[in-house]
């Protein structure tokens, strides 16, 4: 693996997951692999667990981490080539990733979705540039379209507590006040087809995921009916796809809430957080031990930390 920016980069996903797991039961047990290396963090956005949980995995690997939140603390990067830099942007993209690479042996970065230009997102201009020039390994903490190692340690959870019948997972989409990017339901959806369950997709009208994403993937309108008899319920908003950046509906139909899950199989409730409460689902949800969202974020420390190993374990 050269670079971490999809889950399709893992060699083998369900090696990968074996890894984490193992991780999980001994975390220390690579603890010299990050001798004399550095992994850089860079920020163009706000982080609780990425940051956290990703730090914590360099440590358990003794490998030292320089954080920086590139939005607030560096210069504004220029992305364009042959621009002539007379704006407020002071440094070029191509001497940052080269300056990064000289004291990073690999570099985690987070970048979201502007949500304003569909194209531009899609071509992930903050990674790729990245990629491009930078001389290091690139790690993705969330960018435009892919939160990869959040949908590693949604795999982990649902691994850890599947039924011992093949599970039903839901992914119903959930009402929000903002537009939120695609980004954890693309890698969901991803990880999902990796997966043995039945997987089911549900959402309004208008807010279907890229349908390149979602190909082969039974996708609904009716979540009431998606829920009946799932063992997993993984909640999520999105901003709509077609009418890019655009939020579609306010109401409160679509959050989750204990009458709701009362469809279910006694299923697990899932959520990558942050959440709001009482918008995306309810109070009495998210507080029934039946909800996994503390579980999902302490995976957050073993999904990271076997993609770091591995990318050590290459040189
Ligand atoms: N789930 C997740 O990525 O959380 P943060 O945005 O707090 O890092």
């Amino acid at each position: 693996m050269k670079h971490f920016i999809t889950l399709a980069d893992l060699p083998n996903f369900e090696q990968t997951l074996d890894l984490a797991m193992d991780l999980k039961k001994n975390p220390k047990q690579s603890n010299g692999l990050g001798k004399g290396k550095t992994l850089g963090m860079l920020f163009f956005n706000p982080s609780l667990r990425t940051r956290l949980s990703t730090q914590k995995a360099a440590q358990n690997l003794g490998l030292p981490t320089m954080v920086m939140n590139f939005s607030q603390e560096s210069w504004a990067l220029e992305f364009e080539d042959g621009t002539k830099m007379s704006g407020l942007r002071s440094e070029h993209v191509k001497e940052a990733a080269n300056v990064v690479s000289q004291y990073c042996d690999m570099v985690a970065i987070r970048a979201f979705a502007s949500l304003s230009d569909k194209e531009k997102d899609e071509a992930e201009i903050v990674l790729r540039s990245f990629t491009k020039y930078a001389s290091i390994p690139i790690i993705n903490m969330e960018s435009a379209t892919a939160h990869p190692l959040q949908a590693l340690a949604d795999a982990i959870t649902i691994e850890e507590f599947k039924p011992n019948h093949k599970p039903k997972v839901v992914l119903s989409w959930a009402p929000h006040p903002k537009a939120l990017p695609h980004a954890v339901g693309n890698s969901f959806t991803q990880m999902m087809k990796n997966m043995a369950a039945d997987f089911v997709i549900a959402h309004p009208e208008g807010y279907s995921l890229n349908p390149k994403i979602t190909e082969g993937i039974e996708c609904t309108t009716d979540q009431e009916k998606a829920l009946e008899d799932a063992d997993f319920v993984y909640t999520k908003n999105w901003c709509s796809y077609d009418y890019y950046g655009q939020i579609l509906r306010t109401d409160d139909q679509w959050m989750i809430t204990p009458e709701k899950m009362q469809l279910t199989n006694s299923g697990k409730f899932m959520h990558c957080l942050p959440i709001r409460r009482n918008i995306v689902a309810a109070d009495g949800v998210l507080d029934s031990p039946n909800s996994l969202v503390i579980q999902q974020s302490q995976n957050r420390i073993y999904s990271a930390q076997a993609v770091l190993k591995q990318l050590l374990e290459n040189g």
